[in-house]
């Protein structure tokens, strides 16, 4: 029989807060929905304490979420804890999460704090948030660097006053898998009132190592793991939670270990969250990776044609990664594409799929295959668009290699059109410079890239600009079979994230 072990997804907290990643509300609601589907057991939906925008948004993800149990992450003070609580108070599951550092480092240059008073406030403020929520985890900020003796008193302190989860992480992604094997094992046996709670995780990847540490810990008795879907995180990220799952499941025969996740999820919730933070995974990461599946050397591919197990240990399939499935086109009736939206997993209101039913016979019309791609594309995209404050009427391209290049772009804004004419080096620098003169104020393009969706002559431009106001990246996406109309479309899309952020702030 196969140990269960619990997936505790940190996308929306370790993962939002770093750089580049951040997300706006309609985003978080629509990753959290995703995870739901993913089937992870815990959320950690943010820190509430962090601003008001972040607590609103865990009580939003918790009135979306039924079957998951939603955190919210607390630093070991009475305020945070209080504010951990009030954004939970919609969560059909709520936990709370209070942390504290115990290594030496943390506790004598960050928390200024001696020993015994770190261990009388874990026991203090896990006693608190008990008073309010039944399922309290505590973690130990930097435990891989900690005394382990000193540890061991902690969490029996935490234990004692009500912690159902102790989280012993490694912060900065500094242990190995074989150290931390011996540091659990060593610990369960220093505080046996471990074995009466969940033991989690929690791994960083600076060195490399944050799946591989974390499956160290499973051999060694913990029974949750804390990762992030791409790995996304602070510094070198968190450890990967598609690797973690699909390690475990291609290896139980070494593990005897599984998770509840739906894997044919897992290449859709890759994607969804790159389509909102504008962050690709490298080609060759591990399952997700574009690469993951493909074999170029002659020797692979001839090896795979007469047997995929040859070179392949797990299957496209087992992660949700179809093929290029031709669809529809512009003959297909609503019918049709409804099938094929419930088939890729989309549920759609009357409204919404009105509109993308709209959007699909617009594409159909530029484009002649429309694949499963496409749809997703346009659908995902659609259900996470922000109001739109600026939206594009028309532009024109002067452009050529023996003159400077002119855009004139109309954009409406509050109900006014607004044109303005830039000159810039190339049609895409001078629409840019366009659009920022109707916006009326300077911004940083912190970074902009153009894919295409499919192949093909008509494939779909998927353009990403990336824009900095105030030190906050706002990460705009724009599609359309012309490239100079996706980058538009991409910096217009941006500047309503601009506007709508500030407006739910
Ligand atoms: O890395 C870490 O230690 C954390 C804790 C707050 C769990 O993110
Ligand atoms: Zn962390």
């Amino acid at each position: 029989m196969d140990k269960i072990i619990k997936i505790f997804d940190t996308t929306l907290r370790d993962g939002e807060q770093s750089p580049g990643c951040s997300m706006n509300l309609k985003e978080k609601i629509e990753i959290s929905q995703q995870l739901e589907r993913l089937n992870v057991d815990i959320i950690e939906a943010g820190f509430a304490a962090a601003s008001p925008g972040d607590l609103n948004s865990i009580q939003e993800i918790s009135k979306n979420i039924n079957n998951c149990i939603i955190t919210s992450l607390a630093r070991a003070h009475k305020d945070d804890i209080d504010k951990a609580i009030e954004s939970l108070k919609y969560a059909k599951h709520p936990r709370i999460h209070v942390f504290l550092a115990t290594s030496p480092i943390h506790m004598k240059h960050k928390l200024r704090m001696n020993p015994d008073e770190v261990v009388e406030k874990v026991e203090s403020m896990v006693a608190y948030a008990k008073l309010k929520c039944n399922d309290i985890e505590f973690s130990a900020e930097d435990a891989t660097r900690s005394d382990i003796d000193f540890l061991a008193k902690v969490f029996n302190k935490a234990i004692k006053a009500g912690a159902t989860t102790i989280n012993i992480p490694d912060t900065v992604g500094y242990t190995t898998p074989d150290e931390y094997y011996n540091f659990i094992t060593d610990i369960i046996n220093r505080c046996p009132a471990l074995k009466t709670v969940d033991i989690s995780v929690h791994c960083h990847n600076d060195l490399g190592l944050g799946v591989a540490n974390s499956i160290a810990a499973i051999k060694a008795g913990a029974t949750q793991i804390e990762c992030t879907i791409n790995g996304i995180g602070e510094r070198a990220g968190n450890a990967a939670l598609e690797e973690i799952v699909m390690a475990l499941k291609t290896r139980k025969d070494l593990y005897n270990a599984d998770t509840r996740i739906d894997t044919k999820q897992i290449t859709k919730s890759s994607n969804l969250l790159t389509r909102i933070t504008g962050i690709k995974v490298q080609p060759n990461k591990a399952i997700v990776g574009a690469n993951a599946f493909a074999h170029e050397s002659g020797i692979h591919q001839h090896g795979v044609l007469n047997n995929k197990k040859t070179y392949e240990i797990l299957t496209p399939e087992s992660i949700g990664l179809d093929t290029n499935k031709l669809v529809l086109g512009k003959h297909s009736g609503r019918h049709a594409f409804n099938d094929k939206l419930i088939q890729l997993g989309y549920s759609l209101s009357k409204k919404e799929l009105d509109e993308a039913f709209k959007r699909f016979k617009n594409l159909a019309d530029k484009k002649k295959d429309v694949y499963d791609k496409d749809i997703d594309a346009l659908v995902s995209r659609q259900k996470i668009e922000v109001p739109k404050a600026f939206e594009l009427e028309k532009y024109v391209i002067n452009s050529g290699n023996v003159i400077t290049s002119t855009a004139t772009v109309a954009i409406k804004k509050d109900n006014t059109i607004i044109e303005e004419v830039a000159v810039g080096e190339g049609p895409i620098y001078a629409s840019f410079k366009a659009i920022e003169k109707v916006y009326g104020k300077k911004l940083e393009l912190d970074d902009f890239s153009l894919n295409s969706i499919t192949e093909g002559e008509d494939a779909l431009g998927d353009a990403v600009v990336r824009l900095k106001e105030n030190g906050q990246t706002y990460v705009g996406r724009g599609l359309s079979t012309d490239i100079i109309e996706a980058s538009i479309k991409a910096y217009i899309n941006a500047l309503n994230k601009i506007k709508y952020t500030n407006q739910n702030n």
